[in-house]
């Protein structure tokens, strides 16, 4: 991976293909590498740039808090880095949340947004304080905590089930706590979305047990403008289950 320093932190990343620039944001407990499948999809659209969010893959994992802001802070310092002025951002999960507090800092530098497994609402204070039990769990015990049991909730692929729990294994503890902390504390965005006028696709899998497939229907609901993309018999992992359907649903990015 090539490495970039923003402030104090280096984020690796990965950049391939040509055209449009897409930033692609990971899901929590994860790293770009999830992306892979869709990669030789879309590389011939757009120039492909995955980094890995601070916490997790290669990137530095502080151990002081932080926001979602400064994990979209990382991503404009390595846009600046790149030399690029404005891109399309697509997250997931996690990383969608990411893109949706970069949109509401930098809205001058994205040119459109796609949400994939993922949703623009705030936490219920149940969850919030779910993910601080969490936090807390991955300190005392480490990340085995997560890596055994989140995997079942993200596919029903046995698979892909391992390969994602060997992938959450190898993710930072201080990477976990980070994002648990930062997730929990973010605010809604659907304000933010009411006033976006740029491409905004949503793709949700019917089968996600992390995210309810209503939360893409009430966005819709919501948001006649917005292309929202269920996709039968897939889960939390849209680019791994079902990896020509997301890119199908990416390249809409490109329409104006
Ligand atoms: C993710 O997949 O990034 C997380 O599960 C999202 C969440 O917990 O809200």
């Amino acid at each position: 991976m090539e490495r970039c320093l923003v402030k104090s932190i280096s984020l690796a990343y990965t950049r391939t293909g040509e055209g449009h620039p897409l930033l692609m944001l990971h899901g929590y407990p994860l790293d770009h590498s999830i992306w892979a499948p869709v990669v030789p999809l879309l590389q011939n659209s757009f120039e492909l740039i995955l980094p890995d969010l601070r916490g997790f893959g290669e990137s530095d994992a502080p151990s002081e808090a932080y926001s979602l802001g400064d994990m979209a802070a990382d991503l404009a310092g390595l846009l600046d880095h790149l030399e690029i002025e404005r891109a399309a951002l697509a997250g997931h999960s996690m990383g969608g949340y990411v893109a949706l507090a970069f949109a509401r800092l930098y809205p001058h530098r994205i040119s459109g947004l796609a949400l994939v497994a993922s949703h623009p609402y705030a936490d219920p204070p149940d969850r919030q304080e779910a993910r601080l039990v969490t936090a807390r769990a991955v300190a005392q015990q480490g990340v085995a905590v997560v890596a055994d049991s989140m995997p079942e909730k993200l596919t029903t692929d046995l698979s892909l089930q391992r390969d994602l729990r060997n992938l959450a294994l190898r993710q930072p503890p201080a990477g976990m706590i980070g994002a648990l902390k930062a997730m929990a504390a973010r605010s809604d965005s659907m304000d933010l979305l009411r006033g976006f006028d740029l491409p905004l696709v949503v793709v949700q899998g019917a089968r996600d047990s992390i995210i309810p497939i209503q939360f893409g229907r009430d966005v819709q609901a919501a948001l006649p403008a917005a292309q929202v993309v269920e996709l039968a018999n897939v889960g939390h992992m849209p680019m791994m289950e079902a990896p020509q359907e997301t890119a199908d649903a990416l390249l809409r990015l490109l329409q104006q």
